[in-house]
């Protein structure tokens, strides 16, 4: 089970657009739990359920302590959107809980959820857990269930200036919990027709770097129409620009496999000294390649060095990776289309389609 917390204190961001609408562009394949930790209920709400119809929500889960059986009545409060799409609905009583968790120590009032969480890690592959616009009880909650962390940005000054506080907020959490947090960018609200937008997207880009996801999310009318019928976009409006950049974001996200979790066991026959592994791609009409691979938590080009240079018509981007001994997987990405290499022979099915190569290191 992974468990992605959206995150961003900026208000309008796109936080629950994305929850809802990567959750339904994952469950296409995988079962998806979307975790509403928002007092607004927004995304109870564009997954079309009405909040105050509902009897029981994660109220009820989280004011109970740690070691009760409150955690264990997570899976009584949950609704099904579909086979695969599940929702733990949010309601405005959850405003409350902060007041109401006062009294205890700062480690118990953040831990509920990951608690809640451990009780269903057999029934879902992904959990989203979409945040409240600020950093809060609730927002801890989330940090603490979470490995993996997405900011949805809009690209302005303003958000990217309150982006980069909320990143080193982050690495103080995750330095006191003792847990590794991964965390992504994701530009969102993109109109490319402003150049003002694209020359942000650049800054942004430049600012982050690996840490910014390859796939933009655009301003698309249909995903504020999706939320309004509480649908997830792709069940509607199957070519609309919402629905291909979401499937971008759930490919990508699922190309990057789960981070390790704690007390995970290293992966088999990698260990011994490091060595240095040179693979090359060429294309004359690529103008920009990039690598892949488990080995850097399939972000691209992540602790890869790389040479690019001319030889007669073709472009030939050299990548140097420095690996101990074992079996690793990979893809290119070329001009953001994530591609096989064209010259290894040994290549596996991926496991959300397409192939791997397969690089052995000896
Ligand atoms: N890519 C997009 N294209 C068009 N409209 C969008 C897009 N993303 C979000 N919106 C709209 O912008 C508004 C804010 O988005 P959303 O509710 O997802 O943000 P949020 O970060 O969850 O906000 P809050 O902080 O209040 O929870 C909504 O009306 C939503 O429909
Ligand atoms: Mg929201």
């Amino acid at each position: 089970m992974r468990t992605l917390a959206i995150v961003n204190q900026k208000g309008g961001c796109g936080k629950t657009t994305t929850v809802v609408n990567l959750a339904g562009a994952l469950a296409a394949e995988a079962r998806v739990l979307v975790v509403d930790m928002d007092p607004q209920a927004h995304a109870t709400l564009a997954l079309g359920f009405d909040p105050e119809a509902l009897e029981e929500n994660l109220y009820e889960v989280l004011v109970e302590p740690v070691g009760s059986s409150g955690a264990g009545r997570l899976a009584e409060v949950i609704v099904p959107w579909n086979d695969s799409l599940h929702l733990a609905p949010s309601g405005i009583v959850l405003s409350a809980l902060e007041q109401k968790l006062t009294g205890d120590r700062a480690e118990r009032r953040t831990e509920r959820l990951e608690a809640a969480l451990a009780t269903v890690r057999d029934d879902y592959d992904f959990v989203l857990i979409d945040c409240p616009p600020n950093v809060g009880v609730l927002t801890f909650n989330a940090l603490r269930a979470a490995r993996e962390v997405v900011v949805p940005l809009e690209p302005s000054d303003f958000a990217i200036h309150g982006v980069q506080k909320l990143l080193e907020t982050i690495a103080l959490l995750s330095d006191r919990i003792g847990h590794e947090v991964t965390v992504r960018i994701l530009p969102t609200l993109f109109d490319g027709r402003t150049r003002y937008a694209r020359e942000t997207l650049a800054e942004i880009r430049s600012l982050f770097e690996d840490l910014c996801f390859d796939t933009v999310i655009r301003s698309n009318i249909k995903l504020r129409e999706a939320a309004r019928r509480g649908q997830p976009i792709g069940s509607f409006a199957r070519t609309a620009n919402g629905t291909l950049d979401y499937a971008a974001l759930a490919l990508e996200i699922s190309l990057a496999g789960p981070t390790p979790q704690l007390g995970d066991e290293p992966m088999e026959g990698r260990s011994g000294p490091e060595r240095e592994v040179v693979v090359r791609y060429c294309d004359p009409g690529a103008t920009d390649v990039r690598i892949a691979g488990d080995f850097n938590g399939w972000v691209p080009d992540k602790d890869v060095r790389s040479l690019v240079r001319a030889e007669g018509p073709e472009r030939v981007w050299t990548k140097i990776l420095t690996l101990p001994p074992g079996t690793y997987h990979y893809r290119y990405v070329v001009d953001g289309e994530w591609k096989e290499d064209p010259d290894n022979p040994n290549a596996v099915p991926g496991p959300v389609g397409g192939r791997n190569s397969v690089l052995v290191v000896s």
